[in-house]
């Protein structure tokens, strides 16, 4: 049964003050629809008191040690946290991992018992090639671990020239991709047809049904609306509503 997911990256934004847009978007009804923060680490413990699953936005591959700045997935759960993001396209650009890379922090987050957000997407540069469907496949094959299943992994495909543009592909585009993804993972695991799969970037309320009703969306990864209750709560009730 595949999970619908609104989730929220707030990325390197909030203060304590955000705490309040955080519990207003904890008590708003969400039917059958996961609501997920994955605010800073500084917000974490207190956020995940709320109603509301929460999560990281990327781990370490150890559990503890010598790795100063970075976090566990053992800490995240500690904090409370059910899920991580891994293989954000930020992450991969600011700080160069690579699918290898992306995978041990997956499998880290698997021991922690969290879910892996795996992210993958590809650049302008890619897709003006024709080359974001090849990407995707090795983007899958190199990030996903081999022990991945549909309850303990979600991916999100996030175009990254989507990302904070106001730039969204088309539905067919969407379409195309989540089908192509649907097919790989059915293709390597048993139940490659229950995985989850977000699309994200540049998704807001006034954009958010018209995703939601391509197949094989499952919900969303949204960074800049999900900041303030009144921004996110509406896309909330389109996932819940698709
Ligand atoms: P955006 O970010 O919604 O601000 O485009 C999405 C993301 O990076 O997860």
């Amino acid at each position: 049964m595949r999970r619908k997911i609104a989730a929220g990256n707030w990325k390197m934004n909030g203060l304590t003050t955000a705490v309040e847009e955080a519990k207003a978007i904890a008590d708003h009804p969400n039917g059958n629809v996961t609501t997920l923060l994955c605010p800073p680490a500084t917000l974490l413990a207190q956020i995940a008191q709320l109603s509301l699953a929460t999560g990281g936005q990327d781990c370490h591959t150890a559990d503890k040690g010598a790795h100063t700045g970075d976090i566990s997935a053992a800490q995240l759960a500690d904090a409370g946290a059910a899920y991580t993001l891994t293989g954000h396209s930020e992450r991969r650009t600011d700080h160069g991992e690579d699918d290898a890379t992306i995978n041990a922090k997956s499998a880290a987050a698997y021991a922690a018992n969290l879910t892996a957000i795996i992210c993958i997407g590809e650049t302008l540069d890619v897709r003006e090639a024709g080359d974001t469907l090849t990407l995707i496949d090795t983007q899958l094959a190199g990030s996903v671990p081999d022990t991945a299943t549909a309850t303990n992994t979600v991916i999100a495909y996030e175009p990254v020239w989507a990302i904070g543009t106001g730039k969204v592909p088309t539905t067919d585009q969407i379409a195309e991709v989540h089908a192509h993804i649907r097919t790989h993972l059915a293709a390597r695991f048993t139940d490659g047809a229950d995985f989850s799969i977000l699309y994200g970037g540049s998704v807001k309320a006034s954009n958010a049904a018209e995703i939601f009703a391509i197949p094989d969306v499952d919900g969303a990864l949204v960074g800049g609306a999900s900041l303030k209750a009144d921004d996110f709560t509406p896309i909330i009730d389109s996932l819940a509503q698709s």
